[in-house]
Formats: structure tokens, sequence, C-alpha cells
């Protein structure tokens, strides 16, 4: 089945979901964020890596709907650890109503993405609830680091992919493990597809992050410059620090902690300047890249014919291109 097929049918389970509906303020929030859509990229890996075996992806859609839902959630947290404006091109749940509202229809999703998966077959269950449970710890994890950083002057390159493998990576790396376990693919075939996942979300991540700065707002849908403004330590920045000259460095350090709404577009401009003097944009890319090809050799691995793999490559490559 081609991308378009089962995207086609993702959007259908999605449609069909219901939520709950008093108190209307718990609710209403998951169906804006819900309806707001997005690319869709978790459960479609799901779908893809289960049609890999078996033409039938049926059993898989529930469990790509909880994968999707599950995101969302995370979304509609991180926006207010981000001080987010913007999501998919509107006001995020906690601007359109509160940080409180925020929280609680983000745990009433996580919820709901469980029980979403609680019609996996039984011999399958406790496996795929084991999973789940740990990639989304991992996310928690992620996003903690991710928010240390901000006040930490220090970060790594290594500790950075460490923090954006947790936040971002493990779940599209689930995704398509999740898709093979529902299947009875091979264990080993199991394990290089999440590894394969694992790998795209890394470099998925890089993207998003340069999208924040070089990205258009209208096809991005999010604030442009909001890590800038949050003091992110994104891979953009840390090789910023990495290679500045002296006063360039004088430069970044003179915007520390200064998050104020305010001086937004001045630290933006001031910050994007030094990336473009250091050809920022271009090393990012490299490093996209890199982990792209460390990706496909893990698909390589899979054993089957390279006919059933035709569609998850493609589908790699468009993301890594993306410009949203
Ligand atoms: C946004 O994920 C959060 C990141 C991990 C970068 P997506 O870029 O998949 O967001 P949507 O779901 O398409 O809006
Ligand atoms: C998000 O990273 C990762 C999770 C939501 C878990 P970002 O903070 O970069 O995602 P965006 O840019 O807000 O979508
Ligand atoms: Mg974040
Ligand atoms: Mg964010
Ligand atoms: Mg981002």
């Amino acid at each position: 089945m081609d991308s378009t097929h089962l995207s086609q049918k993702i959007n259908h389970t999605l449609s069909t979901l219901r939520y709950g509906e008093n108190p209307v303020e718990l609710y209403e929030p998951i169906r804006y964020i819900m309806a707001l859509g997005g690319k869709r990229i978790r459960p479609l890996l799901v779908l893809l890596a289960a049609n890999m075996y078996d033409e039938d992806v049926e059993k898989a859609l529930l469990p790509a709907a909880a994968v999707e839902v599950f995101h969302n959630f995370t979304l509609m947290h991180d926006d207010i650890m981000d001080r987010a404006p913007l999501r998919r091109g509107e006001q995020t749940v906690h601007e359109k109503w509160n940080a409180n509202i925020a929280i609680l229809s983000g745990d009433v999703m996580l919820v709901r993405a469980y029980q979403l998966l609680l019609g996996v077959a039984p011999d399958l269950l406790p496996q795929v609830l084991e999973r789940f449970s740990e990639t989304a710890a991992q996310v928690c994890e992620g996003q903690q680091l991710d928010m240390n950083f901000e006040r930490r002057e220090q970060v790594s390159i290594p500790e950075y992919i460490r923090m954006i493998t947790l936040k971002t990576a493990v779940l599209l790396g689930f995704s398509l493990e999740l898709g093979a376990i529902l299947q009875h693919a091979p264990l080993t075939d199991a394990e290089h597809l999440k590894a394969f996942g694992d790998n795209i979300g890394i470099a998925f991540q890089l993207r998003d992050d340069l999208l924040d700065v070089y990205g258009d707002k209208a096809k991005f849908g999010k604030q442009v410059g909001g890590d800038i403004l949050s003091d992110k330590k994104t891979f953009l920045m840390l090789t910023a620090l990495e290679q500045a000259s002296e006063q360039q460095l004088q430069t970044i350090v003179s915007w520390r902690n200064k998050t104020e709404a305010g001086i937004a577009h001045e630290k933006v401009s001031a910050i994007t300047a030094v990336y473009d003097a250091l050809h920022i944009r271009h090393q990012t890319e490299q490093q996209i890249e890199l982990y792209f090809r460390k990706a496909l050799h893990h698909l390589d691995a899979v054993q089957l014919p390279e006919k059933r793999k035709a569609t998850i490559r493609g589908l790699a490559l468009q993301l890594m291109e993306r410009d949203s």
C-alpha cells in the first residue's frame, strides 16, 4: 500500500475517536489540537512497518492512533514548557485557554493513548505496554534534559544527541518497532527498524532545530526563533559556541537569560547573524545527512526484499527534506 492510502486510513481512524464530553474545558482542547492535524508521521511509521509484513494493517490502526494521541499530548505540555505561542499555525492550547487546562487535557490524552492500546492481541499486550511505557518515560527524561540545558552554559554535542534521542527519536523508533511487533516480525527485524527510526528521529529533530531558525513561519506553523529566545541548546547553538570568535561569543553570551517577548526580534536577529557568519545551516544539513545514512544501514539489514522497504525509504527521504 502506498503512503497516501495509509495516511487516509490514519485520518479516518483518528476521526472516529471520541475523547469525552464533560467538563467541556477538559475535552475541547483535545479535539482542538487533534483537529489541527500535523504531519501524522508517527502513526504512518507504525502502519508502514506493519505493512512490510502484511498487506492487512487493520490491527495496527488503533495502536497507530494511540501513538499519535500520545505525541499530541507531549506537544500540549511541551508548548507550556517552551512558552510557545503557536502550534500548527494556530494558538497553542495554553494560550487559547490556560496552562492548567493544557496540563489536565494533556493528562487525559495520555490516559486515552493507553486505552487505545488495550485492543492489542492478548499475547502481545504486555510487550507492547512495556515498550510503550519505557518509551514514554524516555520522552519525559529528554524533555527534562532539554529544560535543564536551557540554564546550562556548557553542553556537549554528545549530551545534546542523547537529549534529542530521548525527547524525540525514541518515539519514531518505537512507532516502527510497534508496527513490526504487531505483525509478529522477527526480533532482529524489529530491532533494526527501531534503530532505523531512532536515527531518522535524530535527523528529524536536527531538521526541526534548523527550521526553528530558518523555516518559513507559514509552513512551519511555529514561532520562528523560539529556540533562540528560550536559550535552547540546539545543535545550531552548540556548534556556534564551539566555533565562535571572541566577539561572536560575547554576542551570544550577552543575550543569555533575556527571554522577554519584547526583545525577541533583536535577539533572534543577532544570534541568527552569528549562525550565518559561521555557516551553521550547512553544518547542520551535513549532520542530518550523517544520521540519515546511519538510519539506512539499519533498513538495509532488515531481512525483507527491497521492494517491501521502498515506501519506508521514500518516506524517510521526504522527512529529511521537509520544510514543515
Ligand atoms: C514536533 O513533531 C515535535 C518534534 C519532535 C520536533 P512533528 O514535527 O511531527 O509535529 P506535527 O505532529 O507534524 O505537528
Ligand atoms: C519537542 O521538541 C519534543 C517533544 C514534544 C517531546 P521541540 O520543543 O523542539 O518541539 P517543537 O519545535 O515545539 O514542535
Ligand atoms: Mg521543547
Ligand atoms: Mg517546543
Ligand atoms: Mg522545535
